[in-house]
């Protein structure tokens, strides 16, 4: 079993920890008040308070609207209100001023302080987006954009991804000189004769695009992902969903330096509250078996695959360095979630 050296560097380290996952939680608090309500001035410098106390990036919360406007999707591409109960494209007015997260969790300083960049833009604007029942699949929102900036830059030769949503991504790929051709995974046959109907043909592109009808888990394997030089992997709606789905794909032992998760930094965020609470209980040497039953069910998977994971290893952790590797380092969180547990 992995052991933790109690001397004074480590117990500051799990303090500050234990500070950075409380204060994230006082922010989440703070800022909910406030998300998705058009700001008045009042409103804004309260917001601006709340940024400053917790030491955020001192950034204008006006949104520069060339973000979208410059984006030849949102741009060039018109989804018309259409489509069945099911799945539709619909068109929603988000009035100026309306407080939205800007991107998915991004870490602040080195501990477990995560933080949802927000913004607002200063005209009313009018945002088409694929919707299956309750769930919002896509819109080309600043934050989808912003938050698939590195799949859209990585995109080269013979591109995949999973999860069609409005084509956003393959559209952006297709425009690009490096990119060959396309190829798409999708579950919902509704959302790809959608696609097909009416976003498809204002693709005007010369490249394949080919949309497969099919669930991601069965194509997620070494032999199909190896077809492509790129592929970025993006079927679930936020890091919450995505957390789930991202360790069955985890479980499945496929290591590509050529894929990609959307949101990965995110979702792991939600997964490295476990493993550091899990290292926590370690280290003040209390039950470990008391730990995992109190967490519900999600986590209790997280805490036991950590439990199996660190019991295999023999190291002494003696640093805040090395106590903040285990949490932090991408490689090892991958392996951590890949190992087994029954259910
Ligand atoms: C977030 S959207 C993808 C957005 C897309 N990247 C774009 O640029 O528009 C997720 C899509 O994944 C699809 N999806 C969900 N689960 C899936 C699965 N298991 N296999 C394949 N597609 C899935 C949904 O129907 C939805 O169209």
């Amino acid at each position: 079993m992995i052991s933790i050296e109690k001397n004074q560097e480590v117990e500051t380290a799990i303090k500050n920890l234990m500070q950075s996952m409380f204060e994230q939680r006082n922010y989440l608090a703070d800022i909910l008040e406030y998300l998705e309500k058009p700001l008045t001035p009042a409103m804004e410098r309260k917001v601006e308070g709340i940024l400053k106390k917790y030491g955020m990036p001192n950034e204008s919360l006006a949104i520069d609207e060339r973000i979208l406007t410059d984006n030849p999707y949102f741009r060039n591409i018109r989804l018309d209100k259409i489509g069945s109960e099911a799945v539709k494209y619909s068109k929603d007015i988000i009035p100026k001023r309306t407080l939205m997260n800007t991107d998915f969790n991004r870490q602040l300083g080195k501990y477990l302080f995560h933080y949802h960049p927000v913004g607002y833009f200063n005209i009313d604007l009018e945002m088409p987006s694929l919707k299956e029942g309750n769930i919002t699949w896509m819109s080309p929102a600043p934050s989808e954009i912003i938050s698939m900036e590195e799949g859209i830059r990585k995109g080269t030769g013979k591109c995949l991804t999973m999860g069609l949503g409005i084509g956003l991504l393959p559209y952006l790929w297709l425009l690009k000189d490096e990119v060959e051709s396309v190829t798409v995974i999708e579950h919902n046959k509704d959302v790809i004769d959608l696609f097909n109907k009416v976003i498809r043909p204002q693709f005007n592109t010369g490249k394949s695009l080919e949309i497969i009808h099919g669930d991601a888990f069965e194509y997620f394997n070494e032999e199909f992902l190896n077809r492509f030089d790129y592929a970025y992997i993006d079927f679930w709606e936020s890091n919450e969903d995505g957390l789930d789905d991202y360790i069955r794909l985890m479980e499945k032992n496929v290591s590509l330096s050529h894929v990609d998760f959307w949101i990965e930094e995110s979702i792991l965020s939600l997964a490295k509250q476990i493993v550091a609470l899990y290292l926590i209980t370690l280290y003040q040497k209390r039950n470990i078996t008391d730990f995992i039953t109190s967490l519900d069910e999600d986590n209790r998977k997280l805490a036991r695959k950590a439990n199996k994971f660190f019991k295999k290893r023999t190291d002494v952790i003696s640093t805040e360095e090395e106590l903040l590797n285990l949490i932090h380092d991408r490689k090892l969180l991958r392996e951590l979630l890949s190992v087994p547990v029954s259910n």
